[in-house]
Formats: structure tokens, sequence, C-alpha cells
């Protein structure tokens, strides 16, 4: 889809659909006004005709509108005007989108933008447009024989801003987004590949292509580099898989050659069967979702390239199977990982702590600024926090501020989780330094406390998406979560977030 921004009336878009926004209740914009103006009370009469209250959510569509030149109007609620903040916002546009979409138009001119949205820019309002319009026509539908039909494609969309003074920041605000949407579109789409698909070779060759189309460095560790380092936590959990594992590292150094580098690492179990603590079957399928964090960091550098960010940033993801098999690890099994404290594996379910633990270990020799991992690491913290937030934990409370900062730029947000030391004892084990498992109580924080054994030398935090990845049901697919979060944090660390 091409996209560009101006400045314009809308009674004078030659557009195939101009969209403007009406408040509740039965309240016109200022687009709208300026429709309504030219065309002799058009909008007005159909408003006092009942026919659109102005409710969020709400979309009509009019033909014909006299003395305009666009084919169309699109109508769209926003609800109360008092109460239109960022997420009112972003349903609006989400609704015209999908609206838009349905119609035969395959170009828009979306004058939503002009809207003021309390505390937030321009660059906010025109970034967000860009991802929210990707991620709305979003589809995947590789494996279906006969994909769904939109009548016409969307193929050109305008946001109307209000002065033109402001132009230079909105276009890049709105490559940003876009930048944003691609990185999550990639996300998304390695999340939905099948297991059979999207194994850690397939992640591997995912991660040289983005390195062959951007300025990127792209290294894969594979299982003999793995065990002359010591990653026996790692090579414990691909044991059981005919699959081979990999160590996917990334680097993109956009900064000076002397900045120490962010380092994001993302879980990337291509299927979780729980091993020989097989998981139930019910929704088991769910488990190709399990590489989402691997999806999402690797979604992230991909932005970060196209957007030339300047940093450095590494990006590793330790990649593997979770299967059941004769040579699988089993309950009891004790383990020395890369960084030489033993584990005692007492639920091979536990597995994404085992693979992150020797990549958080590796990260070490990148003399890291700041470490972030991302994993769908616990049931736990889907109970503790739903579909709704990311849990956030840290070793670094300026970190976590930002991160949280980010999240909520972003629409894309994290809540902070405790971490302290009082925790720490869920990990005992009789047998070796510490046990894989906590127990039920506080689950998505023993998980943490893990992980926090192997990233002492650096500043860290821990992002759990085990809740928001994806979504189940009707809906079942992944989201691209958390790749607006990282990259809005990333934007910030690069001073381009305007
Ligand atoms: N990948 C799962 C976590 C998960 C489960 C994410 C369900 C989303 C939905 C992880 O590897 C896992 O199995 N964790 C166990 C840990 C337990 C054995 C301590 C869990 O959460 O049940
Ligand atoms: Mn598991
Ligand atoms: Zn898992």
């Amino acid at each position: 889809m091409e996209f560009s921004i101006k400045s314009a009336s809308p009674e004078k878009q030659r557009s195939a659909c101009v969209v403007v926004g009406v408040f509740e209740p039965r309240k016109l914009t200022l687009a709208a006004e300026l429709i309504d103006k030219a065309s002799h009370n058009t909008l007005s009469d159909i408003i006092r005709r009942g026919d659109m209250e102005g409710k969020a959510g709400s979309t009509l569509l009019l033909h014909n509108v006299p003395s305009t030149l666009c084919e169309r109007v699109l109508l769209v609620g926003l609800g109360k005007e008092k109460e239109f903040h960022e997420k009112e916002y972003c349903a609006a546009l989400r609704s015209a989108v999908k609206a838009l979409n349905e119609t035969g138009a395959s170009d828009g001119t979306i004058f939503l933008t002009e809207t003021a949205v309390k505390k937030r820019s321009i660059a906010w309002r025109i970034r967000q447009a860009a991802i929210i319009t990707q991620e709305t026509v979003y589809r995947f539908e590789q494996f279906k024989s006969k994909k769904s039909e939109v009548r016409r494609p969307l193929r050109k969309l305008t946001f109307i801003i209000e002065h033109r003074n402001a132009l230079a920041e909105a276009e890049e605000a709105m490559a940003q987004g876009l930048a944003i949407a691609a990185g999550m579109a990639l996300a998304r789409n390695l999340g939905n590949l099948p297991g059979n698909v999207c194994t850690p070779g397939y992640l591997a060759e995912t991660a040289q292509q983005i390195a062959s189309e951007h300025a990127i460095e792209c290294q894969i560790l594979e299982r003999a580099d793995m065990e002359t380092l010591g990653m026996n936590s790692l090579l414990s959990v691909a044991k059981g898989s005919h699959q081979p594992p990999k160590l996917i590292v990334l680097h993109y150094k956009g900064g000076k050659s002397d900045e120490k580098p962010l380092v994001l690492v993302g879980k990337g179990i291509t299927f979780d069967s729980g091993g020989i603590s097989l998981k139930p079957g019910p929704e088991m399928d769910e488990m190709k979702f399990d590489m989402c964090g691997a999806a999402s960091v690797l979604g992230s550098i991909k932005a970060v390239a196209q957007m030339k960010l300047p940093l450095n940033l590494t990006v590793i993801v330790p990649a593997s199977e979770n299967m059941p098999g004769g040579s699988a690890s089993k309950p009891g099994d004790i383990v020395t990982s890369m960084s030489g404290q033993t584990i005692e594996i007492l639920n091979t379910d536990a597995e994404g702590r085992l693979v992150l633990c020797d990549a958080l270990t590796y990260a070490e020799r990148f003399d890291p600024a700041t470490v972030i991992d991302v994993a769908t690491l616990t049931g736990a913290c889907v109970i503790a926090l739903g579909h709704v937030a990311t849990g956030l934990f840290a070793n670094n409370n300026s970190l976590a501020r930002d991160l949280l900062q980010a999240g909520d730029e972003a629409q894309d947000r994290a809540w902070q989780m405790p971490l302290w030391e009082d925790y720490q004892e869920l990990l005992k084990s009789n047998f070796a330094d510490m046990a894989n498992i906590g127990g039920r109580p506080a689950g998505s924080i023993s998980a943490a406390c893990f992980l926090s054994r192997f990233t002492k030398k650096f500043e860290w935090a821990h992002l759990d998406i085990a809740g928001t990845a994806w979504k189940s049901g009707t809906d079942k697919g992944a989201t691209g979560r958390p790749v607006a979060l990282l990259t809005h944090y990333l934007l910030k660390r690069a001073g381009k977030l305007h």
C-alpha cells in the first residue's frame, strides 16, 4: 500500500473515499462540518434523521454527497469528545480502515488524523495511524487454497494533518510507523506459521534473509558450536527433537563503533509439547506460538534497520523444539549451564528459561549496555495479567520505567512485577544449584528469578509475553506484540521519538 500525508480541505478531495469523524452525540468534527457546509447540510440532515449518533465503533458510508469531489464519504463515530483519548483514537482508525477495506474504494483520504488527542503529538497520531492501518489490513492466508476476497483492495491512503508546517515531522513519523508495522507483520507471519514449517532452521534462514536485506551481520551457531561453548542447558531442551537447534545472532551497527550494543534476546521454541512433562492435548497447537519472543526481536531489528536508527543493536535467538523422545531430557536430570551453574530439570515443560539462560550468558561477550529478553515464558503470567499487559521484570528501575513508558506510548503496554530476593528461595534444589521450577504460586516471578541468576553482569529486563503474543479462539493468531513497545523504546533511546 502507498501512503502519503497532506494538509487539505475534505470537500475538495478527488478521492474514492473521504473519511471524517463524528463525535457523540451528533457533533461533527471540523472536517465533517466543511463537507456539511459544501453539501448544503447533507451530513447534518443525515445525523438529524438518526443514522449516525457518533457512537464509538459505528460507521456510515455515503455516496454522491453533493458538491464534493470524492466518490464516497465515510462517517466514523468517535464517541464523546471529552473521552476521546489515545485508545479511542486508535479504535476509530481501526474501524475506519476496516470499513474502508469493505467498500470498493481503492484509495482513501483520512481526516481522523487531524483530530487532537490529549497529550499526544502529530507525530504520535501519524505513527499510530500507519501502524494501525497495516495491522488492520494484515491477512495470513498462505495456506488457504481460496483467499478471502477484498472487492478492490486499498492501494493508497492519505493522512491529513491540520497544518502544512508539521509535514516533515509527520512524514518522519509515518516512515517510523511503516517500519514498525513491517516488523510487526514479520513477527505475526513467523508466529502464525505452523511448527512443521517454522522450525529452528527456518528461523535461522529468516534471520539470514533479514540480514541480507539490510545492513545487518548474521551468525548461526550450530549444535557443535553450542557444545563447545558449554550451552548444556539450551542443548538439553533440543535433545528430544529431530530438528537441530540453532543459536541465531544478528548485529545491526547504526551507532558509533565504540558504543555498547543493546541486546534483545527472544525465546525461540518453535513448538513446545512440554517434552517428557507432556502438555495436555487441548489447545496444544497454540504452542507453535512459543517462538513469538524470537519473532518479536527479529521484527524489531528489521524495523530498526529500516529506520536506520543511530544505535547498535544485537539480537540473540536460542531456537529449538521441545519434544518428548528416547533421548529427551527427563525430570530429575541435572545439567551444567554455560555460566557454570547447575540446574535440576524438575519439569521439562519449563524449557524457555533453560534456553534463555545460556543465551543470556552468551550476551555477556558483547559487553551490552542493556539486555532485554522477550519470552512466552509462563502460563502464570496469563493468569496474573490476562491478555492486556505484558509482564515486565527488571534488575534496574530506570530501565523498567523506560520500557513501561515505551509501552504506553506504543499502546502496547507492560506492567511491572516484583523481582524481590524473597522469591529466589522458590528455586531451591536438593541436588543442584537451582531447580528449573518454583511451584504454582508466583509462577511468572520464579521464572524471572531463574533468569535473573544469569543476568548479574548487566542491566536487564525480561518481558513475559505469554498472554499478549497471540490471540486464541475465533481470532486465533499472532499479534506482533511487543514489537511496538520494543521499537518505541529504541526510537526513544535513539532520540527519534517526537
Ligand atoms: N510456553 C510455555 C508457557 C505458556 C503456556 C505460554 C501457556 C502461553 C500459554 C512454557 O514453556 C511453559 O510450559 N511453562 C510452564 C512452566 C511450569 C512448568 C513451571 C507453565 O507455565 O505451565
Ligand atoms: Mn513449556
Ligand atoms: Zn514454552
